[in-house]
């Protein structure tokens, strides 16, 4: 169950989203330098530097924020930071080793030991994502996944264990950084930022469709469910609630196709 090395890569989202709409807005530098960076506990870069531009892309989950940072990233040639598949990871990295995941300083400290690599796809799809030595990348698409990471994400050193992992991925000539605190925590210098909203409906029908691609059996009240009570959660927690930045561009993508969002989010930056 662990080991789906090998399985097929899924449509990323479906509905107005889909990453075949996608044409180069700019022209970068392309993959080789937007997935350069691999993260794991020894980063191959030995520190961030507060200099290299962030662009900080946070809101809820189906919001669509993985589809635009990835492409902007590929457009831009800057490195990319899926921050929540860090918490998916050391959740599932956790469960493994049997850690009761309400237990802080345990899942904390798993936190602290998990190793993390990003794999690149051709396509500038979704990275696998190896954990500790094991492709986990569909296991840690999951809604039991998200469920899980969503609860270790409230606690406090769990966070703070996080933090380093994530600022060493600022490193030249830029980062797109996607999650719910990259804005507001993580890289507070930022800028810009963006928050995207999407209605709850469009963001269930949304992953609805991602995981019937899949051939994963789910219902869309059941999704839908499981997506407000995660929002729920993500929005009320005491430490680095889903909140948009005070200085952050809200952007409504509900009805928007990727081209649109990207393109609202590149004109965001200065002329290049
Ligand atoms: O973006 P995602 O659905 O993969 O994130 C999974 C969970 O991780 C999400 O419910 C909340 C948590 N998360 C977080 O608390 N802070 C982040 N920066 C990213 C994710």
């Amino acid at each position: 169950m662990r080991n789906s090395a090998g399985l097929k890569q899924p449509n990323i989202l479906a509905g107005p989203f889909s990453f075949g709409q996608v044409t180069p807005v700019v022209g970068g530098e392309g993959l080789a330098a937007a997935w350069h960076h691999v993260s794991s506990r020894l980063p191959i870069f030995p520190m961030s530097d507060s200099a290299v531009p962030v662009l900080t892309i946070d809101g809820p989950s189906g919001s669509g924020k993985g589809t635009i940072s990835r492409t902007v990233a590929l457009h831009l040639g800057w490195h990319y930071l899926d921050s929540g598949a860090l918490y998916r990871a050391t959740g599932l990295a956790a469960s493994w080793e049997s850690i009761d995941l309400s237990d802080e300083e345990a899942v904390a400290d798993c936190a602290r030991r998990v190793n993390i690599r990003f794999q690149p796809m051709a396509d500038g799809g979704e990275p696998r994502v190896v954990v500790n030595g094991v492709d986990a990348t569909d296991d840690l698409r999951t809604e039991t996944a998200g469920g899980a990471a969503s609860a270790i994400a409230a606690l406090p050193a769990v966070r703070a264990a996080l933090v380093d992992l994530q600022k060493g991925f600022r490193q030249a000539p830029g980062l797109v950084a996607d999650g719910r605190d990259m804005g507001t925590v993580i890289f507070p210098d930022a800028s810009p930022k963006v928050f995207l909203t999407a209605s709850a409906d469009e963001r269930a029908r949304r992953r609805y469709n991602q995981l019937k691609d899949k051939g994963v059996s789910v219902t869309l009240s059941g999704l839908l469910g499981e997506i407000l009570a995660r929002d729920e959660r993500d929005a009320n927690r005491a430490v680095a609630p889903l909140v948009p930045a005070s200085d952050a561009v809200v952007i409504d993508t509900t009805g928007l196709g990727i081209e649109a969002v990207v393109r609202r989010v590149l004109d965001l930056l200065p002329a290049r």
